[in-house]
């Protein structure tokens, strides 16, 4: 529910648990009151200085500058005495920077903007949006700022963006134009951030806020491996079940900025949006710039808790796919089989195999194209190489769909080999900048796809074999980052405009995609897991996690990613032991354990799989169409922690990881376990449950035995965990709730 109290010119947001509190200041400046548990509706203006001198603008003209870099501003701007980090930056007619947003009007509606163009959150009539919007102006100039606030009143989150209009008579150069500014005032003091690598994504970062700023962001094109478009600020007190957490995201998969500046008065300034560096976006007189949406979470039941609502709220409100609530086909993909070395008959024998053992969906990955015997050549020339595949893909795909399967096939459709067909002929469609030697990464470079003939020559490529073959499935790779960043489609004052162009043409063509074949299940990955963004959500249920598929190491990636982002997207496989990243050996149970946290599927030679280890696939595959929907449409309690810091091994946390996904309505639910190292003479743990009906009963299957017991029961005393014998051992229960 959203109130406004004129008499004080607050606008409150209500949601379950939640307020979120703004006002219009002396002089129509707009402020943040507070933010955090709920509320009832009151005037909470006292919180702010606005009654104390110097803090008045409009009664104490020679202390202005006092109000400008103190008061807590809901969308600062540089330039005129804030000092503290702006959220939108303009360089005006005579080349200088400085705003000054002002209180306009607001309007107060049900439902939910769309975004054109752009990723965006959407209402459904099972759950209604309600948004505020306030549109703001700088005087001087004529910029005019349409704030936009949405919730959705069972979820504790707020939906922020910003819609920039230049309604003056000249053209300005956008600097920055970030989609929330957030001034906390509160007990959180530490600040969660998501760092990684290649085949390392999403490792966990705990840390205090000093002042001054602490960023992360990506000027690589992509939200990338190295850093996550997400921070959590959190009390040192707050855990995985309790505490606050306010977490940060942004619907976007370029170039991000995502900070905290601890301010001279102990204020917490937390921002997201497009990284301002490098950016900048000509707005002509009556032209718009649309920030991606950030979205805001804040939870009294610790990081669980945030993290539910971000999973809850991508489900409901963000996955568009046909595929989102129905149980996806377990694939196999070739490439940690075969890499680019493979033929017809090696194929079908994978695939034969495969079938015989219940695998449903074939994934041809790398290496089916041009003469692509290695990642030296070919991207861009998208028909298949007649040396491995005479007469093409329709051979292999008739097999395929003989055997009962479905077929799935890679594209990298971004990007472009020096060495193809495509590049020869366009030279001028690669990102480049005039008489500069372009870098070369994974002996490739990028296509522009800001310029709509290039992605259109994409398409047309991508068109002729979905409409000839039956392709259920893509893998839309991107495995490269942005170097020499210009357009030959831009003059020279526009070409910072290019990141954000580029990411805007690769939702064009996804959008194309998804539209033209609406049953197509679209898995998004870029080497990895460097574009595991709420952005990609949008396009694709289901985005590859990282090429590091050692399940110990999944642990990690996968409870770094649980954080904002839903389990049920994690395209998650059953590969070879010795792990081809790690070299390290855990049993297939387990592997099957840890890829079941996620979509699920197998990338390995099932041909050359032990009897022992083939034998277990069709009972994998079994259990996870059984129990898939709630990993899909549950709640996810995560209830250790694979980060666990050596100071917790008193708890006897260390060594061990282990979740739960609960029905909405609790009537069963999906315990793992995992043994990471095994301690000598620590052969039994109990793991406490969570997220069940403590009034319920539930019985479950152990060691051959039926037990049944009280919700509290298993919460509060656990299930013991005893004999497993070596590391990465674990287990798997069932819980089903007595009637
Ligand atoms: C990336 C992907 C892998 C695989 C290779 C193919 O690294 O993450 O899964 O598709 O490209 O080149």
């Amino acid at each position: 529910m959203i109130t406004h109290i004129e008499a004080c010119r607050q606008f409150q947001l209500d949601t379950a648990h939640a307020s979120y509190v703004l006002t219009v200041v002396d002089e129509g400046y707009l402020a943040h009151v507070y933010w955090g548990k709920k509320l009832p509706v009151a005037d909470m203006t006292d919180l702010l200085r606005i009654d104390e001198n110097p803090f008045v603008p409009s009664k104490n003209e020679r202390d202005r500058s006092s109000f400008f870099d103190t008061t807590p501003l809901e969308y600062p701007c540089a330039g005129i005495g804030d000092y503290r980090e702006a959220a939108f930056d303009f360089v005006d007619a005579h080349g200088c920077r400085a705003g000054d947003l002002r209180y306009v009007s607001h309007r107060i509606y049900d439902g939910k903007p769309t975004l054109e163009g752009l990723p965006h959150t959407f209402a459904t009539d099972a759950e209604p949006a309600e948004t505020l919007e306030i549109l703001l102006q700088d005087q001087p100039t004529g910029m005019t700022v349409l704030l936009s606030y949405t919730i959705f009143p069972q979820l504790d989150a707020v939906i922020r963006s910003a819609q920039v209009r230049n309604d003056g008579p000249a053209a300005y150069m956008l600097n920055r134009a970030l989609s929330c500014s957030v001034d906390l005032e509160n007990e959180c003091s530490e600040m969660i951030t998501l760092y990684g690598s290649w085949a390392r994504e999403r490792q966990l970062d705990r840390l205090p806020i000093r002042h001054g700023k602490q960023r992360v962001d990506s000027l690589r094109g992509e939200s990338s491996h190295q850093y996550s478009p997400f921070f959590a600020l959190v009390a040192p007190q707050t855990t995985e079940q309790s505490g606050s957490a306010y977490g940060f995201t942004l619907i976007y998969s370029g170039n991000f900025f995502a900070q905290a500046e601890m301010t001279q008065h102990g204020v917490l300034r937390a921002q997201i949006g497009i990284n301002p560096d490098d950016f900048a976006w000509e707005l002509q007189p009556g032209a718009t710039f649309q920030t991606p949406e950030a979205v805001l979470v804040y939870s009294e039941e610790g990081l669980g808790g945030m993290s539910r609502c971000f999973h809850q709220l991508f489900h409901k409100h963000l996955i568009r796919s046909v595929w989102k609530d129905r149980s996806r086909p377990v694939l196999i993909n070739n490439w940690e089989a075969t890499y680019f070395n493979f033929d017809l008959e090696k194929l079908k024998g994978i695939a034969d195999c495969a079938a015989k053992l219940g695998i449903e969906l074939f994934v041809l990955d790398d290496g089916w194209f041009g003469h692509r015997d290695s990642d030296n050549c070919s991207l861009g020339d998208w028909s298949p190489d007649e040396r491995k595949l005479p007469g093409g893909l329709k051979p292999l795909t008739d097999h395929i769909t003989g055997l009962g399967m479905k077929f799935g096939l890679w594209f990298e459709p971004e990007m472009v080999s020096p060495d193809s067909d495509l590049y020869r002929a366009h030279p001028d469609w690669a990102i480049q900048i005039p008489g500069r030697p372009m870098t070369q990464c994974r002996g490739q470079y990028v296509l522009d796809f800001s310029r709509a003939e290039v992605r259109d020559a994409i398409w047309q490529q991508m068109k002729q074999l979905l409409d000839t073959v039956p392709i259920s499935y893509i893998k839309w790779d991107m495995n490269r980052q942005l170097t020499e960043v210009g357009s030959a489609a831009l003059p020279a004052h526009r070409q910072k405009e290019l990141w954000h162009r580029y990411v805007l043409g690769v939702y064009a063509l996804q959008e194309k995609l998804v539209t033209n074949y609406p049953d197509l299940l679209l898995e998004n990955c870029s080497g990895g897991g460097a574009r595991f963004d709420a952005g990609m959500l949008y396009y694709s249920p289901q985005i590859w996690s990282s090429d590091d598929t050692d399940a110990k190491e999944r642990l990690r990636i996968q409870y770094g990613t649980s954080l904002f982002l839903p389990p049920s997207a994690m395209g998650a496989h059953v590969s070879v032991c010795p792990n081809h990243a790690t070299g390290r050996n855990t049993p297939f149970e387990t592997r099957g354990y840890v890829a079941m946290n996620g979509t699920f599927g197998y990338e390995l030679d099932v041909t050359q799989l032990s009897a022992e280890d083939a034998a277990q696939i069709p009972d994998q595959i079994r259990r996870y169409h059984a129990w898939g929907h709630l990993v899909r449409n549950g709640l996810q309690y995560r209830l250790g922690n694979p980060f666990a810091p050596s100071a917790c091994a008193a708890q006897m946390q260390d060594g061990w990881d282990a979740w739960i996904y609960v029905a909405e309505d609790r009537s069963e639910a999906l315990f793992t376990f995992i043994q990471m190292t095994a301690d000598p003479n620590l052969r039994s743990r109990r793991i406490r449950l969570a997220g069940l009906d403590p009034e319920r009963h539930y019985t479950y299957a152990w060691n051959a035995n039926t037990i049944t017991r009280s919700g509290a029961y298993l919460m509060q005393c656990g299930i013991r965990i005893q004999n497993l014998w070596g590391d990465m051992k674990g287990c798997q229960i069932h819980l089903t709730a007595v009637q």
